[in-house]
């Protein structure tokens, strides 16, 4: 028998495979998936206090291995996402990890409150790492992130995830900063930035000129990102996002240090992805005779998975 299960973030995951937010909006045309067998847990777009058209178009364009996205955090904002939207998620059997952002500190603190008394609301992610809004994404830096982490932590008791731009020379004082604030844990991490152009214009592609680079082609920068965390905070939630496209990469993940891994880009190539992962990584750690998803989690920082097969 093999125990995917994961309990971290006073949650109990079934395994520990995410649908990252973005790519799966809020994951309602996957209900039927989610009703046939478990996932761990669903993380919601990016809800913001109002509405959000998003960034004109072109807002999405191919990369190599990847794909670079503006879309601006096009949202319907916080009503309409309680009203219309987390009911439908409530009936969902997995946890909701809810995404949210705002543009300043009250707005994060107000957003915060309310979100974190809704029924259905398991664990909030504060999204401080967008790159395709005005301004720099806060976690750019550990005092903008601080602040912003401060005010969530201060108006609600639920666990709060701080996820972090990968675009950082150090990843770990950023980290540092929302923990000490009071963040459960961390997503690492969010696209990166990057920027495409029109062979035949020599314009960028993009309206908005910058774009989040997702996919198979961030998979190293996600990893280092994740290892460096997990050396830091040996103890501290992590869930690792960025270019996991199949077995490989999610067992690479957990090998540097994720408890909990997200899909984020491939499932719009393939939504069933997830739980056929589901599948993979138990079958995986069975041929393997390892019992625990657990046993496989940061093993890179401790000699590879033999030697914590047999600790
Ligand atoms: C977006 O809506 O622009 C993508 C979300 C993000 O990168 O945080």
């Amino acid at each position: 028998m093999v125990d995917l299960a994961v309990s971290r973030l006073g949650q109990s995951f079934a395994n520990p495979v995410l649908l990252s937010s973005g790519p799966a909006g809020f994951g309602l045309e996957l209900a039927p998936l989610f009703r046939s067998k478990p996932l761990g847990g669903l993380t919601t777009k990016t809800v913001t206090p109002s509405p959000r058209q998003g960034n004109p178009p072109p807002r999405l364009v191919d990369a190599p291995a990847g794909a670079l996205n503006s879309i601006g955090l096009a949202n319907p904002g916080l009503d309409e996402f309680l009203a219309q939207v987390l009911p439908e998620l409530r009936e969902l059997p997995t946890v909701r990890l809810i995404s949210f952002a705002a543009s300043d500190v009250q707005g994060v603190e107000a957003m915060a409150g309310v979100l974190g008394e809704a029924a259905g609301v398991d664990v909030l992610e504060l999204n401080l790492s967008c790159p395709n809004v005005e301004g720099r994404p806060p976690s750019w830096d550990s005092a903008s992130t601080r602040e912003l982490v401060r005010a969530a932590t201060r108006a609600t008791c639920t666990p709060l995830l701080a996820k972090l731009s990968p675009d950082v020379t150090d990843v770990v004082p950023v980290a540092a900063a929302a923990l000490e604030e009071g963040a459960a844990g961390l997503t690492l991490v969010n696209t990166v930035r990057g920027l495409r152009i029109q062979r035949d214009t020599g314009r960028p592609t993009l309206a908005r000129m910058w774009g989040g680079l997702s996919g198979a082609a961030i998979l190293p920068i996600a990893l280092a990102r994740v290892f460096e965390a997990r050396r830091a905070f040996p103890e501290v939630p992590i869930v690792g996002v960025g270019g996991v496209t199949d077995l490989g990469s999610l067992l690479e993940m957990a090998m540097a240090g994720a408890d909990l891994v997200g899909i984020g880009l491939a499932v719009m190539c393939d939504p069933e992805l997830p739980w056929r992962l589901c599948v993979e990584l138990k079958q995986w750690l069975c041929r393997r005779r390892i019992s625990r998803y657990s046993q496989l989690v940061g093993c890179a920082h401790r000699g590879g998975v033999d030697v914590c097969r047999t600790c």
